[in-house]
């Protein structure tokens, strides 16, 4: 079994990046503490180029994109059945997800197109952004939005909507304990659901 982790920020190794590695080792914790471990696979979409989706419909033929650019290494690891969930980190960007990942989200089609390959995944999300209450939930809502679409399963963190951090903390990204806890435990509760549902 298997969790990706998507981190669509512009930067890499940023406060997204950190948040979503944050979130990934607890998940890998919270596992192996229960004796079953789960692998999981961090992908930063920072250094790639990731078109917008151009509704040529070449998906409607198989599980395939037209356009020759860094989202096609990504098709054969999504659709890997190893992978029982997604967890999406974003920056929040004029109030909503960025464009890296809604670029990513709308290329997922494909999946939905072929069979919804990503029905019953679990889904989670964890938004950071620059002011403490900038958009960081109704950004959370717009990707489950678009996982609810592939019919996955949301996953909170276990007392919201999922991870939400702040970036401008005075003492620095690292130092937001509350954004942390809510990165964390979503990867607690990605864990706890995941082994709960190979059962
Ligand atoms: C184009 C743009 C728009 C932004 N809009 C918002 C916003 O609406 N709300 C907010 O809280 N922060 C906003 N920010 C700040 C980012 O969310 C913040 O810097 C975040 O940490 C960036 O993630 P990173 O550290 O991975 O680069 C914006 C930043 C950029 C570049």
């Amino acid at each position: 079994m298997k969790i990706i982790g998507i981190s669509a920020s512009a930067r890499p190794n940023k406060s997204t990046h950190f948040l979503l590695e944050q979130c990934l080792n607890e998940l890998k914790t919270t596992a192996e503490a229960s004796g079953k471990s789960i692998e999981v696979e961090l992908i930063d979409l920072a250094p790639l180029k990731i078109n917008g989706c151009i509704a040529c419909d070449s998906c409607k033929k198989g599980v395939l994109c037209s356009q020759q650019d860094d989202y096609q290494p990504l098709i054969p690891k999504l659709a890997d059945p190893k992978v029982a969930g997604i967890i999406m980190a974003t920056p929040v960007y004029m109030g909503c997800m960025s464009s890296q990942a809604k670029a990513l989200l709308d290329r997922t089609v494909l999946f939905r197109r072929n069979g919804f390959m990503f029905k019953n995944k679990l889904g989670g999300v964890i938004t950071v952004g620059g002011s403490r209450n900038g958009g960081q939930e109704l950004t959370i809502q717009a990707v489950h939005a678009a996982m609810m679409i592939h019919d996955m399963i949301i996953v909170g963190d276990g007392d919201h909507f999922g991870g939400a951090a702040w970036a401008n903390h005075p003492d620095g990204y690292q130092s937001d304990t509350t954004g942390i806890s809510t990165a964390k435990n979503l990867g607690r509760r990605i864990a706890e659901v995941a082994q709960m549902m190979q059962v």
